[in-house]
């Protein structure tokens, strides 16, 4: 598919550079992220950033079956001014976190949802030179601090270019 060529194409440049976010390690991110904190994701080299869980929301979401989850898009300081000024394309340092857990009922009360475990933790890391091939960025998904594989990996540009380009590949608007 032309789509996953330019990520096929830029693979090889950025598997050898691993591009190092901030050394991540033992923090409040921990129980998510498990000892793995630190890998970088194949094709780009993204590491989980430190002290994510403590950045502002941008915009909760929610995934319907099969996944069922609850998921919440958090930003860092340059990501949230952007979006707060309504800077477009994104500025390089721009990085966006997706924490995402199973959606489960409350145990309290029951038309209340709650986040059940924690799934998956995906990044959007804006380096526009480094990136060229990608529209700037660089992609990260993990479980328990784990980045997932390549295959995986080579489906984000496609399906983030195809559908929301005039949004510089972002598909979260700021949640008032
Ligand atoms: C088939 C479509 C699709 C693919 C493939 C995909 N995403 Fe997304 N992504 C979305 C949608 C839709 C959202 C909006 C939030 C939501 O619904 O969870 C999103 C949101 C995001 C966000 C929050 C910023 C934004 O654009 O809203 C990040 C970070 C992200 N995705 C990372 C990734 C990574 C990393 C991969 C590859 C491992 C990936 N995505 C693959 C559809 C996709």
């Amino acid at each position: 598919m032309r789509l996953f060529t330019s990520t096929l194409l830029v693979a090889g440049t950025l598997a050898a550079t691993a591009l190092s976010l901030a050394p991540t390690g033992a923090s409040a991110e921990g129980a998510r992220d498990g000892a793995n904190a630190g890998a970088a994701s194949p094709l780009y080299g993204v590491t989980i950033p430190e002290g994510y869980r403590a950045w502002q929301l941008v915009a909760p979401a929610q995934e319907a079956a099969p996944l069922d989850e609850l998921r919440a898009i958090v930003g860092n300081t340059t990501a949230i001014k952007a979006y707060q000024a309504g800077t477009l394309p994104f500025p390089d340092g721009t990085v966006l976190v997706k924490l995402a857990w199973k959606h489960t009922q409350s145990p309290e009360f029951a038309t209340a949802s709650v986040p059940g475990a924690a799934t998956t933790v995906q990044i959007m890391v804006k380096d526009s030179k480094r990136y060229a091939a990608t529209g700037g960025w660089g992609f990260g998904r993990f479980v328990n601090g784990q980045p997932a594989d390549q295959a995986q990996h080579e489906t984000c540009w496609g399906c983030h270019q195809a559908l929301v380009a005039d949004r510089d590949y972002v598909f979260t608007r700021y949640a008032p």
